[in-house]
């Protein structure tokens, strides 16, 4: 499956999360590759820190800013993986707009303010333009820093601005603010790698994979 981690809007945890599902892809068994299409290469920067301590499962990570290219590189090499998970951004990025096409699941992570929600409208309209090229992308919109104390308000709100937004399904499964997922990802780790272990950011990646992938 190729999923794209992607937001017009940066800072929303686009890297954080592309980091922490294709390292937990990888300890379900799965060839994944990890493709960083943002010229920062913060998630590449990570896999590297990854790869030089030495940490298994080893992820295979390649940064291409470039449109043209990711597309290129991912038709070229897709069937080597089972998984390819896409880090994209930048309101006119051209590897956002090429990652799309290439997806078959698209996770905008936002967070529970209002001008997260309206930048859902933005991404919206690249969703279109993917599908009016190519049937078949499924687009799903997550909530990301959600607040621990006021997980279930932060949600139903979050869900009701999704509603508005007809390109996205709202998931359910969001990701609260945690120290252990800015901590990991920066390390190039999943949080369920972390030791010692941070049982809550654990379950909700798992349930967020589970959602995308077994869903
Ligand atoms: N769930 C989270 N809990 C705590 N910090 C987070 C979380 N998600 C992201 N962050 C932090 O927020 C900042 C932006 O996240 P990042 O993944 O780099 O966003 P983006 O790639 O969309 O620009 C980083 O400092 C990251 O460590
Ligand atoms: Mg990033």
């Amino acid at each position: 499956m190729i999923l794209t981690v992607g937001n017009t809007k940066g800072g929303v945890g686009k890297t954080t999360l592309a980091v922490n599902l294709a390292i937990a892809r990888a300890w379900a068994g799965r060839d994944v590759w990890l493709i960083d299409g943002d010229r920062q290469g913060t998630a590449q920067t990570a896999i590297s820190i990854r790869a030089e301590s030495g940490r298994q499962p080893g992820i295979a990570c390649a940064t291409y800013p470039d449109g043209q290219t990711l597309r290129a590189q991912v038709q070229q090499q897709r069937g080597k993986f089972d998984d390819v998970v896409i880090d994209a951004g930048g309101r006119d990025s051209t590897s956002l707009r090429a990652a799309l096409v290439l997806s078959d699941v698209l996770l905008v992570p936002f967070q529970p303010r209002s001008y997260d929600v309206w930048a859902l409208n933005d991404i919206a309209a690249l969703v279109d333009e993917a599908r009016s090229v190519r049937d078949g992308l499924r687009a799903f919109a997550v909530l990301n820093c959600a607040d621990p104390g006021e997980a279930s308000s932060d949600n139903a709100e979050a869900s009701a601005a999704v509603a508005d937004v007809p390109q996205f399904a709202y998931l359910a499964t969001p990701i609260r603010r945690r120290k252990a997922f800015a901590n990991a990802a920066g390390a190039g780790l999943s949080v369920l790698e972390l030791k010692p272990p941070d049982p809550k950011a654990s379950a909700e990646l798992s349930a967020l994979v589970n959602a995308l992938f077994e869903g």
